[in-house]
């Protein structure tokens, strides 16, 4: 079978072509073309996502994408074509459901609605090319699941099964990234400069120092000084919280209290920069770490996903991985590959190829749903 994804939620047009061979049960993905069209630039003017620029941009991307991917392929047409429905931004969703439509009808073949969510949930089986199956996992799972626009730890007992556990009261964790970097007066999107600077004052507190002084320095920090070494530089920042019951974020005081501590240091110099963006990005890390790992041993779960753009990121990477060894914590760990963080249409094409097939005569009335959920 051969599937067209579509990926228009956001600020990425995505378009490709996959070839699933072995039914439900033991898929083999071959990646036949995969294009995907970013307008980062275009936004960073605006310091965020302009919606109807980014509606725009889809509508022009679009139909160069297709005819690109037809060519790679030699294909006149598709067995199914798969699209985001939602959640995002409504005019750029419209685009890909027009677009998708308008096609299924050229072809006659059906068009299946996606969830993005989803799409991030299942971005962990991809491969950036080539060949991929889908291992066999192991339920419940739970998947921490950190964009741009959500923070949300879901639930699943089964294939396509999903329960919000918890969730973000009001900034997603990426957002809070895109928002400090902008105090700080670095482009959009700010996940990725935020955790250039954090490594590099992490860097420069280890310049000269071999691997093993650097972990017994660590110890007798951790062990002596814990909060005071940092509250003494007047560099400590709120983790958000940390310590409540219930698995749910707030980033939005952490975000207000970057912008009161660059007020207190009046002056940003580059030295100062990198020291808050390694306290923001420490605080944000500890706090989805430790949350994550308290629903994982709540739940008892047996296989932890950590997908969106967020999940790029190599502190919060090193931390969880870290965490889970020191806690003897037993359950599988999957990360996307790293080219399938952020939006992109292959993994709107695996979720919903497990949507189709389970109920391929189903059809779709589709329309765009911003607020869509799990
Ligand atoms: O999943 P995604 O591409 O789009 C949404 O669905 O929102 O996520 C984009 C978000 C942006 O906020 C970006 O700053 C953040 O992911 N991001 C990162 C990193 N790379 C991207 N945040 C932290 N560290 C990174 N390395
Ligand atoms: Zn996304």
């Amino acid at each position: 079978m051969k599937i067209l994804a579509i990926e228009t939620s956001c600020d990425e047009t995505g378009i490709s072509i996959l070839e699933v061979k072995g039914g439900k049960k033991n898929p083999t993905f071959k990646i036949l073309a995969d294009e995907l069209s970013s307008q980062v630039k275009i936004h960073a003017q605006y310091g965020g996502v302009h919606p109807s620029m980014a509606k725009r941009e889809h509508i022009k991307n679009l139909p160069i994408l297709l005819e690109k991917v037809l060519k790679e392929t030699k294909l006149k047409k598709v067995d199914v074509i798969m699209v985001t429905s939602g959640p995002g931004l409504e005019p750029a969703l419209w685009t890909g459901i027009v677009f998708a439509e308008q096609l299924g009808k050229e072809w006659s073949v059906p068009v299946i609605p996606v969830n993005h969510m989803e799409g991030h949930v299942l971005s962990v089986f991809g491969k950036e090319k080539g060949k991929f199956k889908i291992p066999k996992v192991s339920f419940p799972s739970l998947s921490l699941l950190i964009s741009g626009g959500h923070t949300e730890l879901v639930m699943s007992k089964s294939w396509r099964e999903y329960k919000i556990i918890g969730e973000t009261l009001d900034d997603a964790a990426g957002e809070a990234f895109d928002k400090v970097a902008r105090m700080l007066e670095l482009p959009y999107p700010g996940g990725p400069q935020i955790s250039n600077l954090a490594e590099k004052a992490r860097g420069l507190g280890e310049r000269g120092l071999g691997s093993a002084t650097v972990r017994a320095r660590a110890k007798i920090q951790q062990n002596f000084m814990g909060a005071e070494s940092e509250q003494a530089s007047g560099m400590k920042l709120p983790r958000p919280m940390l310590y409540t019951k219930n698995f749910d974020f707030s980033f939005s005081g952490l975000k207000t209290a970057v912008l009161y501590l660059i007020k207190k240091i009046g002056k940003l110099d580059d030295k100062t920069k990198m020291a808050i963006a390694k306290e923001f990005e420490d605080s944000v890390v500890e706090v989805l770490t430790e949350k994550t790992l308290r629903a994982a041993k709540d739940y008892g779960i047996k296989t932890l996903i950590v997908a969106g753009g967020v999940s790029a990121n190599t502190e919060l990477r090193k931390i969880l991985e870290q965490k889970i060894k020191e806690r003897k914590q037993k359950f599988k760990l999957l990360f996307p590959a790293k080219k399938l963080t952020t939006d992109n249409s292959l993994m709107i094409g695996i979720a919903g190829y497990f949507k189709f097939i389970e109920n391929p005569k189903k059809r779709y009335k589709i329309k765009a749903e911003g607020g869509l959920r799990l």
